[in-house]
């Protein structure tokens, strides 16, 4: 296709073009091998929706939210349960989902017309933006069309094999890429939406639920992220501790028999996303704390599910999984159907 960035050969399956004779100009052999190109992707995309069971779109209204974060983590959950997970990370502009997986070196292997997958922590596989720049310091400045054809190329070329889920990770916002990918991409089951406590959460979950409304696509739910950040410590065993809380009000927990103790604070508030998805009236898929692990994490690609497997967040990871799943077994309930 003549406005991709993706350059690669088309393989040796397309039938002989109908060409007359020896001077049919290159512009038509162009154009006609265009159209055998998009023919091929047309009918990969109807296998792409026999081959993955379900297609799951993570957005949300503002940037910075953790939707990267959440899509890496809903892959890898998923993906230590044993199921067989690809993550697409759709961001042209700020890809940071290989980084996150520790796999931001490694290099596409396109075959035969197809481009292969890397395989990630727990066999996720990973197809990013970020494996087509050359050097990540540059801005990538693609305009609409060429975007949008990159988008489509790589929805029909990769050969994702059979998967029981597809994460698809957007930039924030409700721009051409999710609207892209599901005029692209058949049979998505649905939208997961990600937000932040604070109320104006609120405001930016019911942009996206309008935006899935738009797109005809079930809202699968709402995940709270960034949720309360939870202090541990030891003092005299049963006894009241007491700490300053991020207003300047003492904020006691009671210390266990071993002199342990655990307060949870809400950083920015707390339960916007629960009373958004109460007040939109879609699911509530769970919270995950805010957890300075994943920061580094992110900058180390040793993801928290991976660091730190029985730990609160990957715990937390798990609960919104599991409803994520219950809400996809459920999807003909009326509650899921937003349009
Ligand atoms: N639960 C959390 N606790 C602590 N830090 C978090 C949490 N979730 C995400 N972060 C951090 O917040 C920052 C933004 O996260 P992330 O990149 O996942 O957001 P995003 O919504 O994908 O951003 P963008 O809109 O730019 O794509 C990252 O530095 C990440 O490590
Ligand atoms: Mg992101």
């Amino acid at each position: 296709m003549s406005d991709s960035p993706i350059s690669h050969h088309s393989g040796g399956t397309e039938p002989q073009q109908p060409v007359e004779g020896e001077d049919a100009s290159t512009e038509q052999k162009a154009q006609m091998e265009q159209a055998y190109a998009q023919m091929r992707r047309k009918m990969r995309m109807s296998q792409l929706d026999k081959e993955i069971k379900h297609k799951i779109m993570v957005l949300s209204g503002k940037g910075g939210v953790g939707k990267s974060t959440v899509s890496v983590g809903l892959a890898l959950s998923l993906a230590r349960q044993g199921k067989k997970v690809g993550l697409m990370d759709i961001d042209i502009t700020g890809p940071n989902v290989p980084k996150m997986l520790g796999v931001e070196n490694a290099d596409l292997h396109v075959e035969d017309g197809q481009i292969f997958p890397v395989i990630g922590p727990h066999g996720v596989k990973v197809i990013s933006m970020a494996f087509l720049i050359e050097d990540p310091d540059k801005p990538v400045i693609w305009r609409g069309p060429i975007k949008l054809g990159a988008i489509q190329q790589f929805i029909g070329d990769v050969a994702w094999g059979e998967l029981d889920a597809l994460i698809i990770d957007f930039p924030p916002g409700t721009s051409d890429e999710p609207l892209t990918v599901s005029q692209s991409l058949p049979g998505i089951d649905g939208v997961v939406i990600v937000t932040t406590p604070q109320e104006v959460a609120l405001l930016d979950s019911r942009k996206s639920i309008n935006f899935a409304k738009t797109i005809s696509l079930p809202c699968l739910g709402v995940v709270e992220n960034m949720s309360g950040y939870t202090i541990r410590g030891t003092a005299e065993p049963n006894t009241t501790v007491s700490i300053i809380g991020p207003k300047g009000t003492p904020i006691e927990s009671q210390t266990d028999e071993n002199g342990d103790w655990m307060v949870t604070l809400d950083v920015f508030k707390s339960g916007g996303g629960a009373s958004a998805a109460t007040e939109l009236e879609v699911p509530f898929l769970g919270a995950l704390p805010f957890d300075p692990g994943i920061v580094r994490g992110g900058d180390d690609g040793v993801h928290r599910i991976i660091a730190e497997p029985d730990g609160a967040t990957a715990e937390a990871f798990d609960i919104v999984v599991r409803n994520v799943l219950a809400e996809l077994e459920n999807s003909s309930s009326p509650s899921v159907k937003i349009s």
